[in-house]
């Protein structure tokens, strides 16, 4: 048993939110290569993929309403997700700077990690920036999947977009910025106390460790 301070920065309903997103991601993004490189490669057939693509969809958007519902139910939306207020930027670029340091120097010489986490400031810069995003952009992402899903329903909105292949361009972008997420993410993931300790805490107990 560790002796290292530990804090309770993942209540469960962020936790169940997690897994069930990563699981929809993942699912959403297998079935969504097998629709657009079907001539390539064929797992399961398109009308199975489209099917698979659909289901997770929903679920991701039903699981999204509970996060944005959570998030703001707690108030803590703003202190969590938002990079920072107009007058703190420039501390906000200190930190920054300072944890990205950290990530490409100071922790391959066994530095502390700059930023103490609390359940109300629990993300460092680069996570408050990344999260940021990624959470910004679900609506889009979501907006547009729906609009591919059904057409003919939203074809005032497609139009309003310049048409169903500008729609699908934003779609396949916005997968491409998650699969790049997805992978820096996996990486910082690991970079805990322990190879598995952020993703043990995420996963099982909420408590993060000091380190
Ligand atoms: C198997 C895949 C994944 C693993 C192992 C993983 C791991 C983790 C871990 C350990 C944390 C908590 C510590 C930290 O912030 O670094 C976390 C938080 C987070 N992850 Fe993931 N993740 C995965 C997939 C995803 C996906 C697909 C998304 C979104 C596209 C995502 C978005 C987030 C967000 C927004 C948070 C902050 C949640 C909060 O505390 O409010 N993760 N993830």
């Amino acid at each position: 048993m560790s002796n290292r301070k530990r804090v309770y920065l993942h209540p469960l309903p962020v936790r169940v939110w997690h897994w069930v997103n990563a699981i929809c991601f993942l699912f959403l993004m297998l079935s969504g290569l097998q629709m657009r490189y079907g001539d390539v490669f064929e797992i399961i057939p398109f009308k199975s993929a489209l099917r698979l693509h659909n289901i997770f969809g929903f679920t991701l958007i039903a699981n999204f309403l509970l996060w944005a519902i959570y998030y703001h139910a707690t108030g803590k939306v703003f202190s969590l997700y938002i990079p920072a207020k107009p007058g703190e930027i420039g501390k906000f670029l200190k930190d920054l700077v300072r944890q990205s340091l950290y990530y490409g120097y100071g922790l391959l010489i066994g530095e502390k990690n700059p930023h103490e986490p609390k359940p109300e400031s629990k993300f460092n810069p680069l996570q408050k920036i990344s999260y940021h995003f990624v959470m910004v952009f679900m609506p889009i992402q979501i907006m547009t999947g729906l609009m591919l899903w059904n057409p003919a329903y939203f074809s005032r909105w497609i139009n309003l977009l310049g048409g169903i292949l500008a729609v699908d361009t934003i779609h396949v972008f916005l997968t491409i910025f998650y699969l790049a997420f997805i992978v820096i993410h996996l990486y910082f993931a690991t970079l805990g106390p322990t190879f598995f300790s952020h993703i043990k805490a995420m996963f099982l107990t909420g408590y993060e460790e000091e380190h």
